[in-house]
């Protein structure tokens, strides 16, 4: 894979996803810097890593925050070719008309202005480099609806008109755009929403969720990892404005109202 001697930074870099991003990235020869609102996760993972990460802690969705991490993680490495626009939050399950208006809009900050932030500050660097490339993590639910889980869907819909969007505007500066579209991945974020199904009287539902995929199991993080890096690499150099399902075959078959 094309990313050695890149650099890659890497939102939500001390959650699961964004951690095996970081060590398939420096796997391949490249250097990371990862951000991320967790200042203890962000340090240790990166102290895991090892000299070809650096951390800088962030709110992606607060600007100034967004924009001094972009300024510290070049500078600490004196080059971004890479952009891993991947920190997310989501919520429990509940109606649309149940959501309170500040968890919509926090969602929102966090998922899809934290998106918009990221390349709108790292357009600039990777410019500096003659081009690059920015994978957006998006999800299964930013290409449906799925009752529930209203304001998540809309930041994941969001995200992906805006990494469509950057795409045309930057394939003249030679940088490519893209979104990877996983459906359920064994991390701390799905296992929070399977303890609150399970407290709101589900106790089964890893089980619903693994019926309507026809792989019969979630995703690691290791999978979408490896496939996040190719698409930021060259070896995804005719690639942009483009999202990529890794669902083991879910939108392919049955639909989300069936996994409840
Ligand atoms: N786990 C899944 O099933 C799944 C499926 C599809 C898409 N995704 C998406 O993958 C991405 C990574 O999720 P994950 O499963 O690794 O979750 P995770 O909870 O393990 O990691 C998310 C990371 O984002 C960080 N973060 C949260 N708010 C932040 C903020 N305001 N600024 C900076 N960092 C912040 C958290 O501290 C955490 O380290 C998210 O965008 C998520 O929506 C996850």
């Amino acid at each position: 894979m094309f990313v050695e001697g890149k650099v890659a930074l890497v939102t939500g870099g001390a959650g699961e996803i964004g951690c095996a991003i970081a060590l398939q990235m420096i796997d391949g020869g490249a250097r990371v810097a990862l951000v991320d609102s967790n200042a203890e996760a962000v340090r240790a993972v990166a102290l895991r890593l090892g000299d070809a990460a650096s951390w800088h802690v962030c709110d992606v969705g607060d600007e100034r925050s967004m924009q001094e991490a972009v300024t510290a993680a070049e500078a600490a490495h004196g080059r971004l070719d890479i952009g891993i626009l991947n920190a997310g939050i989501t919520y429990a399950r509940k109606p649309l008309v149940d959501f309170d208006a500040a968890s919509f809009d926090r969602i929102m900050a966090v998922n899809a202005r934290g998106v918009f932030l990221g390349l709108k500050y790292l357009f600039p660097a990777i410019r500096r480099q003659g081009g690059g490339s920015v994978v957006v993590t998006s999800s299964t639910e930013g290409l449906r609806g799925n009752a529930g889980l209203a304001p998540y869907s809309a930041s994941k819909h969001a995200v992906i008109a805006l990494a469509k969007t950057a795409a045309i505007e930057w394939a003249e500066h030679n940088i490519r755009v893209n979104c990877i579209n996983p459906g359920p991945v064994d991390t701390a974020m799905m296992r929070s929403l399977e303890e609150a199904a399970i407290s709101a009287g589900t106790p089964d539902i890893r089980e619903k969720g693994v019926s309507i995929i026809p792989m019969k199991r979630f995703a690691t993080p290791e999978e979408i990892a490896k496939f996040a890096r190719f698409l930021a690499s060259e070896d995804a150099s005719y690639s942009t404005g483009a999202s990529y399902l890794l669902d083991g075959g879910m939108l392919a078959g049955k639909m989300a109202m069936e996994s409840r």
